[in-house]
């Protein structure tokens, strides 16, 4: 593996590599992506070797300009509703976190969809994604750049970490702005419907298309746990049937706000608040009596003014360090449900699960 800066140079050596079939991880506005080109299906097999994920997952087609669509996607199928919709959409939210779902050209390997009629495209806001996506062949595939299931990456030691030894190239973007992944709406359908909520908000897209379906998160079952936050079973809020998913090694409990406002400290516990505040009221109630510098480590906040966009980059970045510090358990509160709060509570209540 070797890393790479996000000089021409070096983005022409990472485009020739992915004309040549490897595979470069590259920065996007949401989280580091593990890129080959679309149309090559053995550097297809490789990105699911890689990541060891499932071959029926398919995954998002990265653009850097509209005129790539054609190639990707049959728009003729389209009915003139979702045409509509598409050119709004691209109009107003591309390039950004937004990924479509859309009716696929025959010539995009069934690899790439996972065996499905549609194919997911996105075109990425960020100038590395897009000088490598136009230098290389135009339409980078590419799913999150970390193993299946586990935290994805938001910093390029998370990519080391993780894939450092599997991949070519990493492209070396610092820290990501977004954070979460892309939102994935499908227009395939007659009824838009977000299938993943993330970087770009429900209300962002219904401004432009009017309304469309919500996702099936569980943000929709917050229920406020019954049981003793204080005792051994305190089984937050249901995770036992949520889909596991981002997760990292270290079990996570998450809680509705006030829930976590009972938990008592435990200093082998990591404590993962929304906001400054919340935390501060915690550490005026059950938190830790004296309160020494050392145990400022397990008690974090998401964001210190409660900032969702804030919140929402620092969330991978603060799951994967708790993860690392080896803590018995990490105890998380949701974000308030508006904006990017049901991506980032998508994403802690997948963890949890
Ligand atoms: O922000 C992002 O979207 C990042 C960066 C790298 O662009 N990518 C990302 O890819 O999150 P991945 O593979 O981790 O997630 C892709 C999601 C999966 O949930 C997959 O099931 C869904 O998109 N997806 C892909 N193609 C689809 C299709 N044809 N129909 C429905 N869902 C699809
Ligand atoms: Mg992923």
């Amino acid at each position: 593996m070797k890393l790479l800066s996000g000089s021409d140079a070096d983005i022409r050596r990472a485009a020739g590599a992915i004309r040549a079939g490897c595979l470069v991880v590259f920065p996007t506005e949401t989280v580091y992506g593990l890129g080959a080109d679309t149309f090559n299906p053995r550097a297809l097999a490789k990105v699911f070797e890689v990541k060891q994920r499932p071959l029926f997952d398919p995954l998002i087609v990265h653009i850097a300009g509209l005129d790539a669509l054609d190639r990707i996607a049959d728009l003729a199928l389209l009915t003139r509703e979702g045409r509509e919709r598409l050119d709004l959409l691209a109009a107003s939210l591309w390039p950004g976190p937004l990924t479509l779902v859309l009716p696929k050209k025959s010539a995009v390997p069934e690899l790439a969809t996972g065996g499905l009629k549609t194919v997911a495209v996105r075109f990425p806001d960020h100038p590395l994604a897009q000088k490598l996506i136009s230098a290389s062949t135009g339409a980078l595939a590419a799913p999150s750049a970390n193993p299946f299931g586990y935290l994805s990456p938001t910093r390029t030691e998370h990519v080391l970490d993780q894939l450092g030894d599997k991949v070519d190239y990493i492209i070396d973007g610092g820290k990501l702005r977004v954070g979460v992944e892309s939102t994935v709406l499908d227009l395939s359908s007659p009824l838009p419907r977000i299938l993943r909520p993330g970087g770009v908000s429900q209300d962002d897209i219904e401004k432009i298309i009017g309304t469309v379906e919500g996702p099936e998160t569980r943000t929709n079952v917050i229920a406020p746990n019954e049981a003793d936050p204080n005792t051994a079973d305190k089984s937050p809020l249901s995770p036992g049937q949520l889909k596991s998913h981002y997760a990292p090694r270290t079990t996570l409990f998450v809680y509705a706000p006030d829930k976590m406002q009972n938990l008592a400290y435990n200093s082998r516990a990591a404590y993962l608040f929304f906001d400054g505040p919340s935390r501060d009221r915690w550490l005026g109630h059950s938190g830790p009596k004296n309160l020494s510098p050392e145990a400022l480590p397990n008690i974090r906040a998401l964001s210190e003014s409660g900032d969702i966009q804030t919140a929402a980059a620092n969330l991978f970045a603060l799951l994967h360090e708790l993860d690392d510090s080896g803590y018995e358990a990490i105890h998380a509160e949701t974000a308030p449900p508006s904006g990017l709060g049901p991506a980032i509570n998508d994403r802690l209540f997948r963890a949890g699960a």
